[in-house]
């Protein structure tokens, strides 16, 4: 049988898959499993299946010489050494598609919030401060009409903006490369500092790379309208977050939602929580009973389809194969 470590307890329909064909070895704790930890059930592992709270790493590999597949419960997997893993062999991949309308519908939940000020007023209610109508009361700006900046344009970007049809929006992206599908919908391009300047809402679709690390930080910020909101689903290190502070506190953006953010998780004392106009989430984009389920057993099928010699459905790296010993 092989033998798979499992990084967490995820949703039951990948580890049933499993089950039939490995032996799995699931740390069930709330709290991902310490390095050591981790480092053990690798070691000894023909598959992996991690999530973006693991670091798997070089040494990880290298202490793990059976590994031949490493199955990211995510879309994102800025956690792995991609490189480290293509020349040991390793196969790493993803979840996506299964994640993408679910994550969009929170950006827009963020969106939303954030712009409206719904954190405020469930508070308010919840406080017992709600005496009457008040025609000055928790006033937001609008979403309906406004513009749209995307940045990055992959599967979740794509999906937001498809959104925003129903609320008359106009749509800008950018993107490193010409996409004339999204012209085709109407959509405009813009270089960032562009789209930076003219977006009411800006929401964030890149991955985490060293090209996107603060990428939104003081600069950018300052070209924002007073009255933009920033949406981010996608990686917290994409913002630099104390510019972002900053630039909340002093009201030179309206508004931020973020359902990921740098440090991650955000301890209950740090200073963007003190900010009614920051709304934050603790990195549930794709945490519907759904798409969990879809997500378990898309990893379970890429752990199967590597052990078993086949191509692996969501690879996102070319691995050859790893020389077993
Ligand atoms: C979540 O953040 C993911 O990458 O799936
Ligand atoms: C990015 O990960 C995407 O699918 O949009």
């Amino acid at each position: 049988m092989w033998r798979v470590y499992v990084a967490r307890k995820i949703p039951d329909s990948g580890l049933e898959l499993l089950r039939e064909r490995c032996e799995l070895d699931v740390w069930t704790d709330e709290l991902p499993p310490p390095r050591d930890e981790l480092l053990r059930g690798a070691s000894r592992a023909d598959a992996l299946i991690a999530l973006l709270t693991d670091r798997i790493d070089a040494e990880l590999m290298d202490s793990a010489p059976g590994l031949r597949v490493v199955a990211n419960y995510a879309v994102g997997y800025d956690n792995v050494d991609l490189e480290a893993a293509t020349a040991r062999g390793i196969t790493v991949t993803n979840t996506p598609d299964v994640l993408t309308e679910t994550t969009a519908d929170l950006a827009w939940a963020l969106m939303l919030a954030a712009a409206r000020r719904i954190p405020e007023g469930i508070e308010y209610v919840r406080r017992g401060r709600w005496r009457t109508w008040g025609p000055e009361l928790l006033l937001g700006v609008d979403v309906w009409g406004r513009t749209l900046g995307l940045v990055g344009l992959g599967r979740i970007g794509a999906a937001v903006g498809r959104r925003a049809r129903g609320f008359g929006m106009r749509v800008l992206y950018c993107t490193r490369s010409e996409r004339p599908e999204a012209d085709d919908l109407g959509w405009e391009r813009r270089d960032l500092d562009s789209l930076l300047s003219e977006a009411d809402f800006v929401s964030l679709h890149t991955p985490l790379t060293p090209e996107t690390h603060h990428l939104i930080n003081a600069r950018s910020l300052a070209l924002m309208k007073s009255t933009a909101v920033l949406v981010n689903t996608s990686r917290g290190p994409v913002v630099d977050t104390d510019a972002l502070c900053e630039a909340l506190r002093e009201g030179r953006i309206a508004a931020a939602g973020l359902d990921v953010t740098d440090p991650e998780p955000l301890p209950p004392d740090h200073p963007l929580l003190a900010l009614p106009s920051c709304v934050v989430l603790p990195h549930v984009g794709s945490a519907s009973h759904a798409t969990r389920e879809l997500m378990s057993r898309m990893a379970a099928e890429n752990v199967l389809a590597v052990l078993e010699g086949r191509p692996a459905p969501n690879a996102v790296n070319v691995a050859g194969t790893r020389d077993r010993t």
